[in-house]
């Protein structure tokens, strides 16, 4: 017996971070978060349970998958298996049209896609709540895959998670801003993000002032995206992604991310918009800075950027669609 789907989704990237967990067992986070899904961008897994597999396969942009990430599709699948009570093994083929791992929320749109496509090869039509919970096990940012446009992924209460569930706030047509991508170093990040907040949550003194300031970014920057408001959301997601690397910055031994030319973009970032252009950095688990502004302002913000000695690439996104399912 043969069953496969296949499942395209796109990476998110925090406008408010996921930094900390409440829950590693789980994999629930302890910080709620805000994010933008992306367009220009997308991985498209195939998953195909079969009969005569000895066991999992699978094939990660053509070459088989890391250990680590071996692991974690395995979490899914079992979770998949134990829904569905198939008991078969898995085919997976996932492939990236960007480079995989190097701060460019990889997993949350392999994750994403991988749920979907795993869930609807074993033939489970599932809600979006358990569809979290299956992604989640894959990485806590991939919930928010799921959703297009302006997403916020709760933190919850729930022991189990149910009320971690992503909203939407905005569908992608409704968001008007872009986000230009200034690429700053290649290869995979040096410390990965499950080992980064984990080091941050045991080491770092500033871990619990972290998640207090967290609380209350996410309190106002919802209010903010819910009105479409870029000039009093914008000052928030940056200050928020420095908060998060101060805090990861303060770990022991110290977590940073940035290298000399994310340096080099962050004051180009801010003689901009002294001259008067609208849009605010933000820095994930790598050395990468991602401006947020209003759509059409993006074609300047990315030329500007790319004339910064040392970046490699500068990409132009604008919001993009949910996950979306094949036969
Ligand atoms: C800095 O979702 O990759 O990008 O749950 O351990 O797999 P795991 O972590 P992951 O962390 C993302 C961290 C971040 C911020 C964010 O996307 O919210």
């Amino acid at each position: 017996m043969t069953r496969s789907a296949l499942a395209v989704a796109r990476p998110n990237i925090a406008l408010i971070k996921y930094w900390g967990k409440r829950d590693r067992d789980r994999n629930l986070p302890a910080t709620g978060s805000l994010s933008l899904t992306l367009s220009g961008m997308s991985t498209r897994t195939r998953v195909t349970f079969r009969d005569d597999l000895p066991q999992d396969h699978l094939v990660l942009d053509g070459q088989l998958a890391s250990p680590e990430a071996h692991a974690r599709v395995i979490r899914v699948l079992d979770q998949v298996r134990r829904l569905s009570g198939i008991t078969t093994p898995a085919e997976v083929f996932s492939d990236n049209d960007f480079p995989t791992a190097a701060g460019l929320a990889s997993s949350a749109s392999g994750m994403a896609a991988l749920a979907v496509a795993a869930s609807r090869a074993a033939g489970l039509d599932l809600d979006l709540g358990t569809l979290a919970g299956l992604a989640r096990m894959g990485s806590g940012s991939a919930p928010r895959s799921l959703l297009g446009g302006l997403v916020w992924l709760p933190r919850g209460e729930d022991p189990e998670g149910l009320d971690c569930v992503p909203q939407c706030l905005h569908p992608p047509e409704e968001v008007p801003w872009g986000l230009v991508m200034a690429w700053t170093g290649r290869g995979p990040k040096a410390v990965g993000s499950t080992d980064g907040m984990e080091h941050t949550r045991l080491s770092s003194p500033y871990y619990d002032a972290w998640l207090d300031q967290s609380r209350r970014d996410l309190e106002q920057a919802l209010v903010h995206a819910r009105a479409l408001d870029l000039s009093a959301l914008g000052p928030l997601v940056e200050a928020n992604a420095f908060a998060m690397h101060a805090c990861a910055l303060a770990a022991r031994p110290p977590l940073r991310y940035w290298n000399g030319t994310t340096l080099a973009v962050m004051d180009q970032v801010l003689v901009l918009r002294r001259s008067g252009l609208r849009g605010w950095m933000t820095i994930d688990a790598g050395p990468h800075v991602k401006v947020l502004c209003p759509r059409e302002d993006a074609e300047t913000w990315a030329e500007a950027l790319a004339r910064v000695p040392g970046v490699l690439e500068v990409r132009q996104e604008v919001p993009g669609p949910g996950v979306e399912a094949a036969p």
